[in-house]
């Protein structure tokens, strides 16, 4: 079995199952973070199969929307994908465990990741801001039935996991408790480079948005 039957494989495995997502983890933002973690990885010098399978693999089991153990179903799905020989044991415990502690969680799991691991992190940060990420955002709010703003709440500051994933607040707290922080958790230069520009429009946008708002009261 090649790298790229390995690849094809899973492709069309995560492909099938994330198409038409609608809370922002669609297959769409998988292809992204592919290449971004490739675009990445040129400049790190990670193991290319290893950043494409984790970028693939990233979100099939996400605490979001999975209620079970993602590292036993991420266990399980490489089975039945019949893909186990494409790497020792270890390196597929690695991966899994990247994958596992990889998400934002408000910022509470600081877990050291494997260069890869780290790779795919910063390229599913990236996709969180910028113009896609302010979409991303939205559209999650809007699945979740949130309010876009409401200044009768303000701008609320998160202090643990719990409270960052049980919380219902408006949309535009988000950035506040995780879109803004994202340039200064960037694990490689290459990826903090990317980062910058992003974040800019970001504090563009805010400040549009709230022009706007003060224009309208
Ligand atoms: P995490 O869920 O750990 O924040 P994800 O990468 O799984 O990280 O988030 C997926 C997408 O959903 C991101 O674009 C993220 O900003 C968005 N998202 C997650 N939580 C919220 C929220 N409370 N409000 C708006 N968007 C959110
Ligand atoms: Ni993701």
């Amino acid at each position: 079995m090649t790298p790229a039957d390995v690849s094809s494989i899973v492709r069309n495995h995560v492909r099938s199952a994330l198409l038409g997502e609608a809370t922002g983890h669609d297959w769409w933002h998988v292809f992204r973070v592919i290449g971004l973690a490739a675009k990445i990885n040129a400049t790190e010098g990670g193991d290319p199969l290893r950043v494409e399978l984790t970028a693939l693999l990233h979100d099939l089991f996400d605490e979001k929307f999975y209620d079970g153990d993602p590292g036993e179903a991420l266990s399980a799905c490489i089975d039945q994908l019949g893909i186990r020989e494409a790497f020792p044991d270890e390196v597929w415990n690695g991966i899994i465990f990247d994958i596992c502690h990889l998400g934002f969680k408000g910022g509470f799991d600081q877990t050291p990741l494997s260069l890869e691991g780290q790779i795919v992190q910063d390229a599913d940060r990236l996709d969180a801001m910028g113009a896609i990420g302010i979409a991303r955002a939205f559209a999650y709010g809007g699945a979740k039935g949130r309010e876009l703003y409401n200044p009768d709440e303000g701008i609320v500051t998160v202090t643990t996991a719990a409270e960052y994933r049980t919380g219902s607040r408006h949309t535009v707290n988000h950035f506040y408790e995780k879109l803004l922080h994202l340039r200064d958790r960037m694990n490689t230069n290459t990826a903090k480079i990317l980062a910058d520009q992003r974040h800019q429009f970001m504090e563009e946008y805010l400040t549009e948005f709230f022009a706007e708002w003060e224009s309208a009261v």
